[in-house]
């Protein structure tokens, strides 16, 4: 299922919502990248737009984050970053996760930046002379995480191999990089020791005769966390968002904005008697003559089904999700004392900003016991993304 085609809403007009709609704030994106910036610098920020831009769409994202400072763009599919250039997006690019199906000479004729772990080498080599263009490789040293990345005892040869292509004119050896496993736990061992292995393999590049321009490691937390991982350039994915990469901090308190609003029009309020079962399974009954709210928003949408009692936000005031999610819909118990008419057509804000209150994207994952990453980048291709905060 493809996503609908964005709709940007330029501030100075009435806004009219969809019926249901993930509202995406692009002047908190901005906001968030100048607050990365500001704390990466003198490193530069990649602003990770992988997976749809976390939810929030790619190419709006994108160009957002460009304005604001970011200077280059992190993917992990080539197709990604094939989209972004087809949306006209010039700036640098870096995919890092491929497979041997990988349209690797569709990456080097659009300028992508490749990640290259030792296996896509010659594969890229072979866009290269297939593409009469040098490729533009980025040599990925697994200092512990265990996912993509040469292994220390594969470095020298991979960095060796590197560089006779480079000697031949196939490809630049223009990065080395790695990704950090525990850079949320900054009370965790682990990561200085991910830093000293990044440090050695990026010594052996630099002289083996690589001339680098970017050597990165940082994700979000390490951008808060450890100034000592920003090397060159820094990889922030959820901090762009206005997520909170730790447990124990929140978005405001790294002086971040959420920038995704997940919100519908309530479809239905009725009043039920004492003892009414509501949703699949029957697992909530009203303790009371009560009255429901249905919320057109369900699992087919993105809400987790396994989340417990997630928050809405109803005319100022937080209510749960009383029984099961189901697939299209939720319900909330608004109580003994609502009026079922003076809800009919009213908002409900599943997550926001978090202002006056409000639940955030943190929340719903401390309902569905995940993380926000997840929350935000579950938001189907059925709910619109709307764009509003354009005007710089
Ligand atoms: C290789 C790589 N770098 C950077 C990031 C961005 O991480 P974060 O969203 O924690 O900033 C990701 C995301 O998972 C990633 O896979």
């Amino acid at each position: 299922m493809t996503s609908p085609a964005p709709q940007i809403h330029p501030t100075s007009e009435p806004v009219r919502l969809p019926e249901r709609a993930a509202i995406v704030d692009l002047a908190a994106i901005r906001h968030n990248v100048g607050v990365l910036a500001k704390v990466a610098a003198p490193a530069r920020v990649m602003a990770v737009v992988k997976a749809d831009g976390y939810g929030h769409g790619a190419v709006p994202v994108a160009r957002a984050a460009l304005a604001a400072g970011a200077s280059w763009l992190g993917v992990a599919h080539i197709s990604e970053g094939l989209a972004l250039r087809a949306a006209g997006i010039e700036a640098p690019i870096l995919a890092w996760l491929h497979t041997p199906d990988s349209n690797f000479s569709a990456a080097v004729a659009a300028g992508i930046d490749l990640g290259c772990s030792g296996w896509e080498l010659e594969r890229i080599v072979a866009a290269a002379r297939e593409q009469e263009r040098p490729a533009r490789v980025h040599l990925k040293i697994d200092t512990g995480l265990g996912r993509n990345g040469a292994t220390a005892d594969r470095w020298d040869s991979l960095v060796g191999e590197a560089v006779e292509y480079q000697d031949e004119g196939l490809l630049r050896v223009v990065g080395v990089f790695s990704h950090l496993a525990v850079a949320d736990e900054p009370q965790r061992p682990e990561t200085d020791e991910q830093l000293a292995a990044f440090r050695d393999a990026v010594a052996l590049a630099e002289d083996a005769g690589c001339d680098l321009e970017v050597r990165h490691i940082a994700n979000s937390p390490a951008v808060f966390s450890r100034p000592d991982a920003h090397f060159d350039l820094v990889r922030t994915g959820i901090s762009v968002y206005g997520l909170s990469p730790f447990a124990g901090q929140s978005a405001a308190d790294l002086g971040l904005r959420p920038a995704m609003t997940l919100r519908a029009t309530l479809s239905q309020a009725k009043r039920v008697p004492a003892e009414h079962g509501v949703s699949y399974g029957l697992l909530y009954k009203t303790p009371g003559e009560s009255t429901l709210g249905l919320v057109p928003l369900g699992y087919a949408d993105g809400v987790p089904r396994v989340s417990d009692r997630g928050p809405v936000r109803i005319a100022g005031e937080t209510y749960r999700v009383a029984g099961r999610v189901a697939m299209d819909q939720i319900v909330v118990d608004l109580g003994p004392d609502a009026d079922p008419d003076a809800f009919a057509g009213a908002e409900a804000v599943l997550f926001g900003s978090g202002e006056e209150g409000g639940p955030t994207a943190e929340d719903w994952a401390r309902a569905a016991q995940t993380i926000s990453y997840e929350i935000v980048t579950r938001i189907s291709p059925r709910v619109p993304r709307f764009y509003v905060g354009e005007d710089a």
